[in-house]
């Protein structure tokens, strides 16, 4: 089935209406373009559930602050259709800005408690954005299952606390993060790497399971995060925003493992481009 362009949410429903009729589970895809394989995951996991997938293309300017990235982010329209068709998803959704912001619009969603922390402490609109625009996404779609990868793992759990308060009766399933051989997060923020900055950025992967095997033999995080800290600033990071061991579910910070699941997070610039990981860690 070939892939179809809609850019309108009545666009969007009118595609959609026949497959509802017939019963068919939908699931979507959200996404801000620059497609990779990561997102090509995300496809592949939601086709080996859903019969029919929706994918959104929405670079969302309200998740950006003034100083970042929101003007040169990669919008790459043409070449993210070729690998949704590759990948063999059904829809691309890719609205305006005032499809999803109507002019005059007033309303934002906001999550209180999983969003002070990290990313959320950092970038302090990040979360509303990314609450509001998926609020938005959700309800054109109407999705049975929307899929998110762990790499955004704060944002995973944001979503989820927000699907759950607000009721939109949609499973959010996780999808594991892909990465270069190296162990490099794919990330649509990787093209802005130097060759340079590209070869020292898998030193962020390296220092998560370095810790990690750090908290594996009983060491605690106040221990072990100096000598992190010294690796990242050698290999050319900045003093990390966060690398922090948390919580899987309420992301309550700990210093050690117990039973229960934990993540370990990181943040940190590598000259221009802010890069973020994070893997879980279980008791041996
Ligand atoms: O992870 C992203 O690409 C974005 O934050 C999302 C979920 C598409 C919302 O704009």
């Amino acid at each position: 089935m070939a892939l179809s362009i809609v850019r309108t949410a009545a666009a969007l429903r009118a595609a959609l209406a026949p497959w509802r009729r017939e019963g068919r589970r939908i699931g979507f895809v959200p996404t801000m373009g620059a497609l990779h394989r990561g997102h090509a995951a995300l496809v592949e996991r939601a086709l080996a559930s859903c019969d029919r997938v929706v994918v959104s293309v929405f670079v969302n300017p309200t998740q950006f602050a003034p100083n970042e990235d929101f003007a040169r982010y990669p919008r790459t329209e043409a070449a993210d259709a070729a690998l949704l068709e590759r990948v063999g998803a059904h829809v691309l959704y890719a609205p305006s800005v005032e499809e999803i912001y109507p002019p005059g619009d007033a309303t934002r969603v906001t999550v209180a408690g999983l969003t002070e922390t990290m990313e959320g402490a950092i970038r302090p609109h990040f979360f509303t954005g990314v609450a509001t625009v998926c609020a938005r996404l959700f309800s054109h779609v109407q999705p049975e299952a929307a899929f998110f990868g762990e790499k955004d793992y704060q944002q995973l759990l944001v979503v989820r606390r927000m699907v759950r308060d607000l009721g939109f009766g949609l499973e959010v399933i996780a999808v594991p993060t892909v990465r270069e051989p190296d162990g490099l997060a794919l990330s649509s923020r990787n093209a802005y790497l130097s060759a340079a900055e590209r070869r020292a950025a898998p030193t962020l992967h390296r220092v998560l399971q370095t810790v990690a095997a750090g908290l594996r033999d009983g060491a605690a995080m106040a221990g072990l995060r100096p000598d992190a800290v010294r690796t990242l600033r050698d290999a050319g990071f900045a003093e990390p925003d966060y690398l922090d061991l948390r919580d899987a579910e309420t992301l309550a910070p700990l210093d050690r493992l117990d039973a229960a699941p934990a993540r370990l997070l990181v943040a940190a610039r590598l000259g221009a481009t802010r890069l973020i990981d994070n893997i879980a860690v279980q008791r041996a």
